[in-house]
């Protein structure tokens, strides 16, 4: 035998159990959407590589390291598989002047792709659920982004915590900069090699290193929060009020500078201490430049993504991930007639909405109830003979007790619904 094909590192199957679990979170997770007005958008996985070039920044780890980036042999394009949502969401947004009549409320969900070491919680093919809010500038549509989260994260059985900061604006940024320059250039020594080679392109991604190396000197490093204009303090002040006012705690963190390059003002992470370094489970802020740097009309826009991997590991370590269902039947038969029979059944069966399986592959009663068993279904309905000529079905629970009815297939419909 040849040595069998192995998925690609870092991209996970989804095995059935696994997936019916995902389905029920993507059914809370839609209803969620839906009472908060966000609308769903499908967008392509690939993109020409410029727009995450120019979206997300040239010096940052997803543009210079993480990228699936190929070119197209049938036309010399340059392509990349996204590696998130939020460059796409706004080049479709541009693309369709979506905002012609103001802001939208946008979400997506789908694969994204980063060429990371993968390890727990970080994978090369992984899912996100992002949300968008285009069009809106005030400190109420941060703040809706962030209540909406502590609804969702109740609503899964979940309790990660929240870090907030403000990387204020383009003034303030510059002002930081130049601070930072000065201040790494006296460390210069303690720099790694991408901090030296980031030094002047780019010292905020510096901030971001998880190098632990750098982490005394990235603590004493001057902080954005004190550069602050009066605009963006009280756009801050603003989140911040409404949290409060709707129950939401959260923590300041003013090393909080996320990994792309397009944020501004409100930039915070939901995170868990419970999956070890992969902790945070959803990331995101205000970006109001980047629709005018896109090529649109200037709008503000704010929004987060989630990691869905590491929704689902935090469910289930908190014990809260749903039991997959079994089917509501399993038909076991023997013999020609009784075959007839249950394909009737059957089909009468999944026409009033219950879920069917028919066994397959003959064999007797005895080896086709313990494939009714391990089918984890409710009920076993059994056709023999008798059953055949009678028209009746013989109704077992494989849950609860050993009694057995035996009725027609219209009251054994009625009694399983
Ligand atoms: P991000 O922080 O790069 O932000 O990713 C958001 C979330 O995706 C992370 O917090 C994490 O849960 C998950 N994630 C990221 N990389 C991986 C990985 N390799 N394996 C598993 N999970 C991962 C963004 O993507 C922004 N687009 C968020 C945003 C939307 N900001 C504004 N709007």
């Amino acid at each position: 035998m040849s040595h069998p094909i192995q998925s690609v590192r870092g991209m996970n199957d989804g095995l059935p159990d696994t997936v019916e679990t995902w389905q029920a979170f993507e059914s809370i997770v839609r209803d969620w959407l839906r009472r908060y007005g966000y609308r769903e958008l499908r967008t392509p996985i690939l993109e020409h590589t410029g727009l995450f070039k120019r979206a997300i920044g040239e010096v940052t780890d997803i543009v210079e390291k993480e990228m699936y980036t190929f070119v197209d042999e049938l036309n010399g394009e340059t392509l990349t598989l996204r590696p998130e949502g939020t460059a796409s969401a706004v080049r479709a947004a541009i693309q369709h002047n979506l905002l012609y009549d103001g802001g939208k409320r946008l979400w997506y969900t789908g694969p994204m792709f980063r060429h990371e070491r993968p390890q727990k919680g970080r994978y090369r093919q992984f899912h996100q659920v992002g949300v968008e809010a285009l069009g809106f500038g005030g400190p109420d549509v941060d703040a809706e982004l962030i209540v909406m989260c502590a609804d969702l994260w109740r609503a899964l059985g979940i309790a990660p915590t929240l870090q907030l900061n403000t990387l204020g604006d383009a003034e303030a940024r510059q002002r930081h900069r130049a601070k930072l320059i000065a201040h790494y250039e006296q460390h210069l020594d303690l720099l790694d090699e991408d901090g030296r080679r980031r030094l002047h392109s780019n010292p905020l991604r510096i901030l971001d290193s998880k190098n632990p190396a750098m982490a005394s000197i990235n603590d004493a490093a001057p902080r954005l929060m004190d550069e602050l204009g009066d605009e963006s303090r009280v756009h801050f002040e603003g989140v911040q009020a409404l949290l409060t006012a709707n129950g939401v705690s959260f923590e300041i963190n003013p090393r909080l500078v996320r990994g792309l390059d397009y944020y501004n003002r409100t930039v915070f992470e939901w995170v868990t201490d419970q999956l070890g370094a992969q902790g945070t489970v959803c990331a995101g802020g205000r970006y109001d430049g980047l629709v005018e740097q896109l090529g649109g009309k200037p709008a503000p826009a704010a929004g987060f993504a989630m990691g869905i991997e590491r929704l689902l590991a935090l469910m289930e370590t908190a014990g809260a991930v749903p039991e997959a269902a079994g089917p509501d039947v399993y038909i076991v038969h023997a013999g020609e007639q009784a075959a007839a029979h249950a394909w009737r059944v059957a089909a009468a069966m999944r026409a009033a909405g219950l879920a069917v399986v028919m066994h397959a592959g003959g064999g007797s009663f005895k080896s086709q109830m313990k494939k009714a068993d391990t089918s984890r279904a409710r009920y076993a309905v059994i056709i023999g003979d008798d059953e055949a000529v009678s028209g009746d079905v013989t109704l077992k629970s494989l849950r609860v007790g050993t009694e057995q009815v035996r009725v027609d297939p219209a009251r054994a419909i009625e009694l399983l619904k």
